[in-house]
């Protein structure tokens, strides 16, 4: 239970710099806010002005050795509570979660630049829904009797991995922790994570309210750069299962660092998800599906986006045309207002990465830039990194732009005439992450939903992640799954043999 007095406020608060502040400079260890040991912090700016709204704790090595060894000493205990007794705690934080809704929206709005209607209030919710989700799987955790002998009763046991180390990006920080904490925590594991430098401030209140229902060191959180804060977290002797969602190139190390311990490792690592629109498509819920699917409110900083749409050539041009004039009318500005459909990037260092692609694009001989949407007028906004979504039409596969995750507003459409000739250039790619198909012709959508190389097809949608589907990616798009109860099954818990001879 929650060590009081603690800086911040017990009920919700809906003013989002008062709790930033009251935030800052901490961790969350063994069931209490700690500085960092160093004394170090660091800057969390509001990416739609440019002004710090907090300092995080600067964690390093030592940071990471005091949450693992409280979270290694609280597993103990955690793996001794029955099943669902633990899934009823966890469903309990659930409840509180979803008390803060708004509370957290806003936080994270503040610190993400994510637009708080269509974005952050909806990250909340499916947070809430993530935890409510696993603690209801308790008595899930279920094991077998195995058939061998008349006189020997064999059975299997899911027993716990131990102390779980998360490591998690910036673009949907809550869901993405929820999909690991959830389950960790539901299968008698102790949970060490490693929050994102950008977006340290939502999950940590997340950690102090969730703190106030389980016992002390089931749950930690450290804030850190990924070098000094996160690599100590993977390589700590006592961490026994490491999962993490992020860049390609971060996740090799971390697996690579992961593989000389001998520990399982879950990777999540983006992608590059080819969207395939056929003519006999519901065309206005189909351009109304491509702004989704392209995660355009999100600023396309989504692992899932659809920055590479196929459209068959005869509704090609009517298609551009639709989905440019859809996403003018998308509002972009103070990710905080109502009105707002678009918040911000970032960062500026992401700022600048999606701004090098975009002139790379637009200096690719035959390419054509149709930019959407009107700059924000609010003068607060001036020093906002707010960009302008980008549609890309006259580029192939040769691209760049075609080939690399963005993680920015840009997608690039491409026109296609045969079905296995489309199939082909979408599975052309290090990653296989997700993919959706639009056409009301099930048998062709089924045949190619079966051969696409994703761990998500879905056809006539595409959802973002949802608590009981599993997701994950192959090829360079990771390893494992996520959000489910097979994921939770095979990535948190170890099965056990016993076997009884009675002679
Ligand atoms: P990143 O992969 O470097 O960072 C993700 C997390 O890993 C952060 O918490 C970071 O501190 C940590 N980290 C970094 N180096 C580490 C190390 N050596 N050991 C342990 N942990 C470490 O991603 P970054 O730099 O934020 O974004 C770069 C690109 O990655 C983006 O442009 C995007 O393409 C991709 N990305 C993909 C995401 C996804 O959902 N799969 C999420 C975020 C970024
Ligand atoms: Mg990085």
């Amino acid at each position: 239970m929650l060590d009081t007095p603690h800086p911040t406020p017990v009920a919700p608060c809906l003013d989002q710099q008062k709790l930033a502040t009251a935030l800052s400079g901490l961790h969350f260890i063994g069931g209490r806010y700690v500085p960092a040991i160093s004394g170090q912090s660091f800057a969390v700016v509001n990416p739609a002005t440019g002004i710090e709204v907090a300092r995080a704790a600067e964690g390093d090595a030592q940071d990471v050795d005091a949450a693992v060894r409280d979270a290694a000493r609280a597993q103990k205990e955690w793996a001794k509570v029955p099943a669902r007794k633990r899934g009823a705690l966890v469903h309990q934080c659930a409840a509180l979660l979803k008390e803060h809704q708004e509370e957290l929206a806003r936080l994270i709005a503040l610190e993400t630049g994510k637009a708080l209607r269509t974005e952050s209030r909806v990250e909340a919710g499916v947070v809430a829904d993530v935890f409510e989700f696993f603690g209801g799987l308790g008595s899930e955790l279920k094991g077998e009797s195995v058939p061998f002998a008349p006189n020997v009763l064999s059975v299997t046991v899911r027993e716990p991995l131990g102390v779980v180390g998360a490591i998690i990006p910036w673009n949907v920080p809550m869901l993405l922790m929820a999909l690991k904490v959830a389950p960790a925590l539901v299968a008698g594991n102790t949970v060490v994570v490693k929050s994102a430098e950008e977006a340290p401030l939502a999950v940590l209140r997340i950690c102090e309210l969730m703190n106030r229902i389980l016992p002390a060191g089931c749950f930690n959180m450290v804030s850190g750069m990924g070098p000094e804060c996160g690599a100590p977290l993977v390589e700590h002797p006592l961490v026994r299962k490491v999962t993490f969602t992020g860049s390609v190139e971060t996740g090799k190390i971390v697996a690579k660092a992961a593989s000389q311990k001998l520990v399982p490792v879950t990777l999540e690592l983006g992608g590059k998800s080819p969207m395939i629109v056929f003519q006999d498509c519901d065309f206005a819920k189909t351009v109304s599906g491509a702004l989704t699917s392209m995660r355009f409110t999100r600023q396309g900083q989504s692992c899932t986006a659809a920055s590479r749409i196929y459209v068959e050539r005869p509704i090609f041009d009517a298609f551009v045309a639709e989905m440019k004039k859809a996403v003018d009318g998308m509002v972009m500005g103070d990710p905080l207002d109502e009105k707002t459909d678009i918040g911000t990037i970032i960062s500026q260092g992401q700022f600048e990465k999606v701004q090098a692609y975009i002139a790379e694009g637009k200096a690719t001989a035959g390419a054509t830039a149709h930019e959407c949407s009107a700059m924000p007028s609010d003068p607060a906004l001036k020093k906002g990194l707010f960009l302008r979504p980008v549609i890309f039409t006259g580029l192939d596969g040769s691209s760049r732009l075609v080939k690399e995750e963005i993680f920015g507003p840009v997608t690039v459409i491409q026109a296609f005439d045969d079905p296995e000739a489309v199939l082909a250039e979408a599975n052309d790619s290090d990653y296989g992450l997700a993919a959706s198909l639009w056409t009301n012709n099930l048998k062709v959508g089924l045949d190619l939903a079966h051969r696409l190389e994703a761990g998500l097809v879905q056809i006539n949608q595409n959802l973002v992640v949802q608590a009981n589907l599993s997701y994950g990616g192959v090829k360079s798009s990771g390893l494992g799954k996520e959000a489910s109860l097979e994921a939770m099954l095979e990535h948190f818990t170890h099965k056990k043999t016993i076997m009884v001879n009675m002679g």
